[in-house]
């Protein structure tokens, strides 16, 4: 089986067009910071961004099929000492287009940076929204379920009496759970904080992602063969996370310096198994 990585350099709503209906499995992306790093690229100011990312709402829905998934990892931000809703309205903004919000996963960085503010305490997480376009989507839980341990027998030993039978829900919906059908099982699905260190800097790249993140969700969300966009994908780390997983990747730039970084970073020392394209915009155009 050969796997495809292409590396585009180019803005992705031009990029995208040249791409069949329903291509991608998954989305998996963080876009550019409101504001924070206009050193390094072009930013936008936290009013402007839920319309900046509706500029991409037609291409991501058309290239992404009927059972698939858009992860959209975000930071939130503290604008005169109070968070500015900035994302919450990206949001509302992409569900008014048709996005279904399936499910709000947390990145937690046990590793972030320390230090002192006067109303809050260091940010330790950030956003990663689950949109999909149906109801019925593509998930694969057993890829990502974690080992047990000694959780229910620890649970259970707290447990006495009726409780230790059935654990009914309290507000009387009828829902309610055995405990004592997890005893002996030696898997369970992990939660949806999504905890992973931060990466080392000098990576050439102020935003960089560590592949363990977009790993997490291209294994919930996709099998091997398919295929993943990363339509602001900076250093390439969800690149990367495609590649060790075996899934086609496109990933997509209009920074030069970082359209670079990626052909450095996913360089051909690796090529067994894999076909590499490394496209400009204007050669993308012309196939
Ligand atoms: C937050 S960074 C992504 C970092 C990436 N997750 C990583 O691990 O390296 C966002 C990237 O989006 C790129 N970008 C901004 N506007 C774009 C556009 N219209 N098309 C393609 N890329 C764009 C920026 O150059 C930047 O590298």
């Amino acid at each position: 089986m050969l796997y495809r990585t292409e590396i585009i350099f180019g803005d992705s709503r031009e990029v995208l067009k040249k791409y069949p209906d329903s291509h991608f499995n998954l989305i998996f992306t963080s876009p550019p910071y409101a504001d924070a790093r206009r050193k390094h690229y072009d930013s936008i100011s936290p009013d402007e961004f839920p319309d900046f990312l509706l500029s991409f709402h037609e291409q991501f829905w058309r290239v992404l099929s009927e059972d698939g998934s858009f992860v959209l990892n975000i930071k939130d931000k503290v604008v005169n000492g109070r968070r500015n809703r900035y994302v919450w309205k990206t949001v509302m903004a992409l569900e008014e287009k048709g996005w279904l919000s399936i499910d709000d996963y947390l990145w937690l960085k046990p590793n972030a940076m320390p230090g002192y503010w006067r109303n809050r305490l260091r940010d330790e997480w950030e956003y990663c929204f689950h949109f999909t376009k149906d109801k019925n989507f593509a998930m694969y839980q057993d890829a990502v379920k974690k080992p047990m341990g000694d959780w229910a027998e620890k649970r259970l030993a707290n447990l006495n009496g009726k409780s230790a039978e059935r654990h009914n829900s309290e507000n009387s919906s009828g829902f309610g759970r055995d405990l004592r059908n997890w005893l002996g099982k030696e898997y369970v699905l992990p939660g949806n904080v999504v905890q992973v260190p931060l990466v080392g800097k000098n990576m050439g790249h102020p935003a960089v992602f560590p592949v363990k993140l977009p790993e997490f969700f291209i294994k919930l969300f996709t099998k091997e063969g398919d295929s993943i966009l990363d339509p602001f994908a900076g250093s390439g780390s969800t690149g990367i996370a495609a590649e060790e997983n075996l899934r086609n990747v496109v990933l997509v730039d209009n920074n030069l310096d970082y359209y670079n970084l990626m052909l450095k970073r996913l360089g051909s020392d690796n090529l067994l198994g894999r076909k590499r394209k490394f496209i400009n915009e204007n050669e993308l155009i012309t196939k």
